[in-house]
């Protein structure tokens, strides 16, 4: 008799975003007046770039040859693509890292789920506390949560590190040792960032007690401050404790096109064991690659054109941001995030819990949220908005909240 990974059952509740749609959908459904506006999902609006569209085209007729025809990419992804990475992302930042230490995917949340495979089940892991689901759960199906206790809404064996008010949003070093640290700057969902110091020294503690940074820097384009690293390998020491996240989801609006890498130094050893090694192991044997089509749209995200167009894309949405965050605070709301961040992080007015002022804003204002306390425990009393809507809706769900 089979049995199954009973691991998945330790999983509480419904997927936030499942419970949103629900909630909206039983709303339409009793109001199918309403102009509901939503600034819920994170998910991008803007049309896919002209320069990218473009080489998508071109790609897609090569296809169609005898000599353009492509199968099976390879492994880690065209050396097209990574060299391009290599060199833009990474060393005219001045980080030292090369092509062949980039993993092209189809997405970092794949990567973000599936990283954790290469590491031993009784590795402690820690998080933020609120924080992108994708670390925890990934981990908890694997056996790595221990119990979960609904009264605390946490689990026995992950290490929670708050992100709070009192600490600007930014993680303290734990108390307790951690084995891989999951850190997520720009962060979704608070907007929060780290500087160049304080990203330091969590290199520094990682080397020193010997955890991996698991680092997800999937909305590294919309830092607009100096002394706000890009990648974590603008940290000294980075090569030998951490792995990085990116997407193509946020910066070029790929999010239905589907395409991301992963850093995986080789510097970064386990013994003589090169994690290196075995992400690459991992990615040749449950993955088959990004598709050619794909891959060419993300070269030409780094085309002049490709750039100059993207630049603009992210400046539309961080004008939303810019909207919000000071539509809010002029109406007497404390907001932050939002600067270098698509994301604004509000507190919930009169105390109300985070899933109460879903209920309010969606009965008064028509405006679609995430609650914060669906991202963590220390999102409770917090909502989160998002920049990636339009910017006509935008202003209207601003000016619907000033007038609550
Ligand atoms: C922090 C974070 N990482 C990763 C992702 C997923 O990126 P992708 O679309 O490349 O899978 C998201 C998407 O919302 C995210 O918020």
């Amino acid at each position: 008799m089979f049995k199954i990974n009973d691991n998945y059952l330790k999983l509480p509740g419904s997927y936030l975003f499942s419970t949103i749609a629900q909630k909206v959908a039983a709303y339409t459904e009793a109001h199918s007046e309403a102009d509901i506006i939503r600034l819920g999902i994170g998910d991008v609006t803007q049309p896919i770039a002209p320069a990218i569209i473009e080489a998508v085209h071109k790609a897609a007729d090569e296809m169609g040859t005898p000599e353009g025809f492509h199968g099976y990419a390879p492994d880690l992804g065209y050396e097209f693509l990574r060299s391009k990475i290599a060199k833009e992302d990474f060393q005219a930042r001045g980080c030292d890292i090369s092509a062949d230490e980039i993993f092209v995917s189809d997405g970092a949340k794949c990567d973000c789920g599936n990283i954790q495979e290469i590491f031993s089940l009784d590795n402690r892991i820690a998080v933020c506390d609120p924080v992108y689901p994708v670390y925890v759960d990934s981990n908890v199906m694997a056996g790595r949560g221990g119990v979960y206790d609904a009264a605390t809404e946490r689990f026995s064996d992950i290490i929670y590190m708050p992100c709070t008010a009192e600490n600007n949003f930014a993680p303290e070093l734990p108390a307790e040792t951690p084995d891989l640290i999951y850190l997520c700057f720009p962060n979704n969902p608070t907007g929060s960032v780290l500087t160049k110091e304080q990203l330091q020294q969590w290199v520094d503690y990682a080397n020193k007690v010997g955890a991996v940074i698991l680092y997800d820097a999937a909305y590294e384009a919309y830092i607009s401050e100096d002394n706000i690293p890009h990648s974590i390998y603008e940290c000294e020491g980075a090569r030998t404790c951490a792995i990085e996240f990116r997407s193509f989801s946020k910066n070029a609006g790929f999010t239905g096109m589907r395409l991301g890498f992963t850093v995986v130094p080789k510097d970064l050893k386990c013994g003589d064991v090169m994690l290196h090694t075995l992400w690459a192991r991992r990615h040749g044997t449950k993955y088959n690659g990004a598709p050619y089509i794909i891959q060419k749209a993300g070269e030409a995200v780094y085309s002049p054109e490709g750039k100059a167009q993207l630049k603009k894309q992210v400046a539309y949405y961080m004008q939303n941001a810019h909207v919000i965050y000071d539509g809010l605070k002029s109406a007497g709301y404390t907001v932050s995030g939002g600067v270098n961040s698509p994301y604004i992080w509000m507190k919930t007015p009169d105390g109300m819990t985070s899933w109460e002022f879903f209920d309010y804003l969606l009965e008064h204002a028509n405006v679609v949220g995430t609650p914060g306390s669906g991202f963590g425990p220390s999102g409770e009393g917090y909502f989160r908005l998002t920049a990636f809507g339009t910017y006509e809706n935008t202003v209207k769900a601003v000016e619907r909240m000033k007038q609550l």
